[in-house]
């Protein structure tokens, strides 16, 4: 495994993702398949797993979700850093799963849409933390695999996908892109005013947060050895998705591309 930091990699073509090995047999799409897609914050991973999923016709997994959901539960029922074993059962109680008849699927908890409170500040601030815990990652880990087992065509992203959950994954992308480009989105996405939010102070956050999620003992963020790497600093999100879906159907035979 190497580390999710690279120095700046120049965009590759299409011939240049196919993996040094050679083009691997295709795998027939009537079988289960997964696209494991990993990466720090702010490479624009959601967003083209979810057209990349779209364009592919295969359902789409946001574990991050889930790991935000929890920092919620957290937050909303008032446990403690150290009251990890009673925060555990209570996420466990939660039955924490999606809405596949929403596009993306929307998460609840207790049969309650909790969609609307996993991308405040407060839990953004809190998630890292929750997402140090083995106890709860080993059931994020079951989840994940049991919603695989419910929907056998998907695609999923997050930071332990393709070394962890899915390490038999037919398809694997890392994503990742320049600190200060991620900073720069994050403002962006969050409509922040730069007088209150430099760019600067993004960017150590950002690398403090990525310094978290790959110095944690279990399922740390980390590149595969057999994943592809994509560096979107200098790509939008159609050219990475290009990409990504030449490289997924030289990979996998008879998949048809939708028309979005
Ligand atoms: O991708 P995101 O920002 O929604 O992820 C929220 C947090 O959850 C982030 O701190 C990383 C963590 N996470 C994780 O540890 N493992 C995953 N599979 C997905 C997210």
């Amino acid at each position: 495994m190497s580390t999710p930091t690279s120095p700046a990699v120049k965009p590759l073509a299409v011939e240049e993702l196919i993996t040094p090995q050679g083009i691997p047999t295709p795998v027939p799409s009537n079988r289960p398949i997964i696209i494991t897609i990993d990466g720090p914050a702010g490479t624009g991973k959601s967003t083209v797993a979810r057209t990349l999923a779209a364009r592919l016709g295969l359902d789409f997994l946001d574990t991050g979700a889930m790991y935000r959901a929890a920092a919620a539960i957290m937050i909303d029922k008032e446990y403690k850093e150290d009251q990890i074993g009673e925060l555990v059962s209570e996420v466990i109680g939660a039955d924490l799963h999606f809405d596949w008849s929403q596009d993306p699927p929307t998460i609840l908890a207790w049969d309650t849409p909790i969609d609307h409170r996993i991308r405040s500040h407060e839990v953004t601030d809190a998630v890292s933390f929750v997402a140090t815990l083995s106890e709860l990652r080993q059931h994020m880990v079951r989840k994940q695999r049991i919603i695989f087992a419910q929907h056998p065509h998907l695609v999923t992203e997050g930071r332990d996908q393709g070394s962890v959950v899915f390490p038999d994954a037919a398809v694997k992308f890392y994503l990742d892109a320049d600190p200060e480009i991620r900073a720069r989105r994050r403002i962006d996405q969050l409509g922040l005013d730069p007088e209150t939010m430099s760019l600067e102070t993004m960017c150590k956050r950002i690398v403090e947060r990525d310094r978290i999620d790959s110095s944690r003992d279990d399922g740390p963020l980390v590149c595969p050895d057999d994943a592809i790497r994509v560096d979107t600093s200098a790509l939008g999100i159609e050219a990475v998705v290009d990409l990504m879906a030449k490289h997924t159907m030289a990979l996998v035979a008879d998949l048809p591309e939708h028309d979005l």
